[in-house]
């Protein structure tokens, strides 16, 4: 065996017992995908799967689709979620969820200001932050998307607008509620294009947004507050990412729709 062999082996081996211990959360987030038929194959097959205790699962489908989650789900580990909601109780507004509809099917989570909510339905910070409260003030965890467009990253800006994004947000939460709020960075310009940063870009933006949550909100709730990376995420490149320092779970679109790499993910981030 040559040397280039046996250093690749003892990085497998170090990567492989790093990703047993350190707890993800990977959030499947189907966008306007999938058929009735195909959600019904996909729960079948991940049902009995052993996923682990380690990380948590959760998967986040077409609202008509939540009632076969409720269903198939009832005693399984992973958790489910919606794409949106609306940040008044009930009322005449067409075409919008609430938040108890949520928690009737059993909902935990709630994307909340996805980059193309912002960018073709024209969501703006000050709306993202009401539902982030609605979410709070219910029990339901809020994963704020955050994310500048390949313009911005380019002419430098980006910083400024992220953690402007991220002040705008939690502008109607408090510190304390902190905890209850999940951060998905997700460069605009890598969504659903096959293109990921380079792990040690990730590293640095997502360093660089923990230092300003902590600065903002103080060391204890900024240090816990988990941070995802989303963006082309595959099985082919998650492994690299989740050793990111300040990567704490995955956002996923396309990976997250077939059963198979949903679970070769899930095992990839097990260490297995
Ligand atoms: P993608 O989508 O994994 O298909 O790039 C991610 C997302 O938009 O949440």
């Amino acid at each position: 065996m040559d040397k280039a062999n046996v250093k690749q082996m003892i990085r497998n081996e170090i990567v492989s017992s790093l990703l047993k211990t350190q707890k993800f959360l990977i959030v499947g987030n189907w966008k306007m995908n999938q058929t009735k038929h195909e959600v019904m194959s996909f729960l079948d097959a991940i049902v009995d799967y052993d996923f682990g205790n380690k990380n948590k699962l959760v998967i986040v489908p077409s609202n008509p689709y939540l009632y076969l989650f409720e269903d198939k789900l009832r005693y399984s580990k992973i958790l489910y979620g919606v794409q949106n909601v609306f940040p008044k109780n009930e009322g005449a507004f067409t075409g919008e969820l609430s938040i108890q509809m949520t928690k009737d099917f059993g909902c935990k989570y709630a994307i909340l200001g996805h980059s193309e909510r912002r960018t073709l339905f024209n969501e703006c910070d000050e709306f993202v932050s009401k539902k982030v409260r609605m979410c709070v003030q219910n029990q339901i965890i809020p994963i704020l998307c955050i994310g500048e467009n390949l313009e911005d990253r380019k002419n430098g800006n980006y910083k400024k607008f992220l953690t402007n994004q991220i002040k705008e947000g939690l502008s109607r939460i408090s510190g304390e509620e902190l905890k209850e709020v999940v951060i998905a960075y997700e460069p605009i310009w890598e969504i659903g294009t096959g293109e990921t940063e380079l792990p040690d870009q990730v590293e640095e933006i997502n360093m660089f947004l923990r230092k300003f949550i902590i600065k903002e909100y103080g060391n204890d709730k900024g240090k816990n507050i988990t941070l995802t990376y989303g963006g082309s995420v595959k099985p082919s490149n998650v492994g690299e990412l989740a050793l990111a320092q300040d990567v704490s779970g995955f956002l996923i679109g396309g990976a997250s729709l077939e059963s198979k790499t949903f679970k070769d993910i899930s095992d990839i981030l097990n260490g297995n």
